[in-house]
């Protein structure tokens, strides 16, 4: 039992020493035994990185070419060997795979390997701290803007050696190790080791790497230190700007609900950017100043110039915020700028209710434009209507005549001779006789049925007016005190019977051609149908020249049969020639 244990333990352990075994020989560098090839001082919190120097990893032009070739390795002081992950202190460029401390921690002080193929090279790091320096150190970062002339970069460093015998300080431009004065840069010069710019250009930006040597202890070091450039446009003359909302912006609100107000404004260029942006509201009594709010800064397109955004949130829209003002503040060195927001209540657009309400009262003034039209012409719509559309509804009705005229007559007469003048007497036969047949027979083509024209003219018996009244269409009744109170209206009681009667009906047309009074002897069908029936007034003069061209005319039109009027020469020459 024991031996099996110490058996499984020996395996186990044989396993793990194994692992241990093969991870440091597997990547064992051939350069681990020997002395540092190059030994590096660097300083704490600065950015720096290394290039793995071999020489096979630079191509004809001297330009590093090593990147998927390159591995790094850490040599802790007990001699063991870590291969180093990328991202962790290491960090791949275009053409290359670089140590980058950024920034350095005295940690990163140690032995560093690295090979490109069979090539290997050890480097010692060093890193010190800047407290250490005689002078003060250098800016690391230094920010000019293209409207300067003669900016220099000085090497941060070099303030901080002991040493007085430094070696001339070699620059290099960005992580690619480049010379500061390849591309070719004209008005770049280096002056007692000092970068001078002429001139400040955009491409002017990036990491400057400067080395020089120092002999300690007979053995040669590399000072590396590096001041990062970033170039701007000049410093802003303006205040900012506040891009929205803009000043006297009126939002609508919801009371009891969350509101969001967010304010953006563009920031001009400065090398100092230090910006102010603030919601207030003010209220009838008292100011607030919205804290918690979080700007947001970011570059928009043109160098330097940056926009932001602070968003507050009102949580609840109260009846007090309806009344308040908010005011967005934004604050640069040169100025202030602030934009005033009011909230207004939701509510339906004052401008659609007013097209609605506008379109509802022109509706309805045509409406009752249209019906007033309507209720005044209508008989004249219904004529042009009959002229154009309608079908003649006095083709195949086997009737022979389109209305029956009855009128008091001359020998119809009672015992009113008295009250008439004499030309009043004859006035119903002249309208029965003359202008009624001259207007709807001539003008507008009726058959009309006088008796006393057309069947006897010396009266009919009583059943030969009810067959002729059979035979008309309609019948029309001249009334007046003279024929409600003549024999006559016994053919208006024949009319009404017939209509009464029949399917086809006989439609009567009552013409108030006289006022009258109803005697009481009327028989109850006349009465009835006098009070029922429509009744057209006649108010013409029967002597004037208009009397054919009166309104009254279309209501009798109206209540005749449809017929189609041929407009014509022929008709129009008819009626000249009754004339
Ligand atoms: C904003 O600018 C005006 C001048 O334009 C100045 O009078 C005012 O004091 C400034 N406001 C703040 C809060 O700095």
């Amino acid at each position: 039992m024991i031996n099996t244990m110490c058996f499984m333990m020996a395996f186990i352990l044989s396993l793990i020493s194994y692992n241990i075994l093969t991870e440091v020989t597997e990547f064992h560098p051939n350069c681990s035994d020997r002395e540092p090839d190059y030994r590096y001082q660097v300083f704490a919190k600065e950015n720096v990185f290394f290039q793995c120097p071999v020489k096979s990893s630079y191509n004809g032009n001297g330009t590093p070419f090593n990147k998927e070739r390159t591995q790094w390795f850490l040599q802790k002081s007990d001699g063991n060997i870590k291969k180093m992950i990328n991202g962790r202190d290491l960090k791949a460029t275009k053409s290359a795979i670089l140590l980058w401390f950024s920034p350095a921690e005295m940690r990163h002080s140690g032995t560093y390997l690295c090979t490109v193929d069979n090539d290997c090279i050890k480097l010692a790091v060093f890193v010190q701290s800047k407290d250490n320096c005689i002078l003060p150190y250098g800016s690391s970062s230094l920010y000019f803007t293209t409207d300067k002339t003669k900016e220099l970069i000085s090497c941060p460093s070099q303030g901080c050696q002991q040493m007085k015998n430094i070696s001339n300080v070699t620059w290099y431009k960005s992580d690619e190790f480049a010379s500061v004065t390849s591309p070719e840069r004209y008005s770049l010069t280096i002056i007692n080791n000092v970068i001078q710019l002429e001139k400040i250009y955009k491409e002017d930006v990036g990491v400057y790497t400067c080395d020089f040597d120092v002999y300690i202890n007979s053995s040669k070091w590399i000072v590396r230190a590096t001041t990062k450039i970033e170039v701007g446009l000049p410093d802003t003359e303006k205040p900012p700007e506040i891009l929205g909302p803009s000043n006297g912006t009126i939002l609508t609100a919801e009371i009891g609900k969350p509101l969001n107000l967010t304010c953006r404004i563009r920031f001009g260029p400065e090398s100092c950017f230090n910006p102010v942006i603030k919601w207030k509201s003010m209220y009838p009594n008292y100011e607030k100043e919205h804290s918690g709010g979080k700007e947001l800064c970011s570059n928009i397109t043109v160098i330097g110039e940056k926009e932001c955004f602070l968003t507050i949130t009102l949580d609840k829209v109260t009846e007090n915020d309806i009344v308040a003002k908010f005011c967005c503040y934004a604050e640069n060195a040169v100025g202030n700028v602030t934009t005033v927001v009011t909230l207004s209540l939701k509510q339906i657009d004052i401008v659609f209710l007013t097209y609605i309400l506008c379109g509802a009262v022109l509706l309805l003034t045509i409406l009752l434009i249209g019906s007033g039209m309507i209720y005044l012409y209508w008989i004249e719509i219904v004529l042009l209507y009959r002229n154009y559309i309608s079908k003649d509804e006095t083709i195949g009705d086997d009737k022979d005549f389109d209305a029956f005229i009855s009128y008091a007559s001359q020998g119809s007469e009672l015992d009113m001779e008295t009250m008439e003048s004499y030309s009043d007497k004859y006035d119903e036969e002249r309208f029965a006789i003359q202008l009624l047949p001259d207007v709807l027979e001539d003008k507008y083509n009726y058959k009309l049925c006088i008796l006393e024209r057309d069947i006897l003219p010396g009266g009919a018996y009583v059943e030969d007016i009810a067959k002729i009244i059979k035979r008309s269409r309609r019948a029309i009744f001249i009334l007046s005190e003279k024929y409600i109170r003549s024999p006559k209206v016994f053919e208006l009681q024949a009319a009404i019977t017939c209509s009464l009667e029949e399917q086809e009906a006989l439609k009567l047309i009552l013409i108030k051609f006289k006022p009258f009074k109803e005697p009481e002897f009327l028989p109850n069908v006349v009465r009835k149908a006098l009070s029922t029936l429509p009744m057209v007034t006649w108010k013409g003069d029967l002597d004037s020249k208009t009397s054919q061209n009166l309104k009254f005319w279309n209501r009798i039109r109206y209540y005749m049969p449809v017929k189609k009027v041929q407009i014509s020469g022929k008709r129009s020459l008819s009626v000249f020639k009754h004339k």
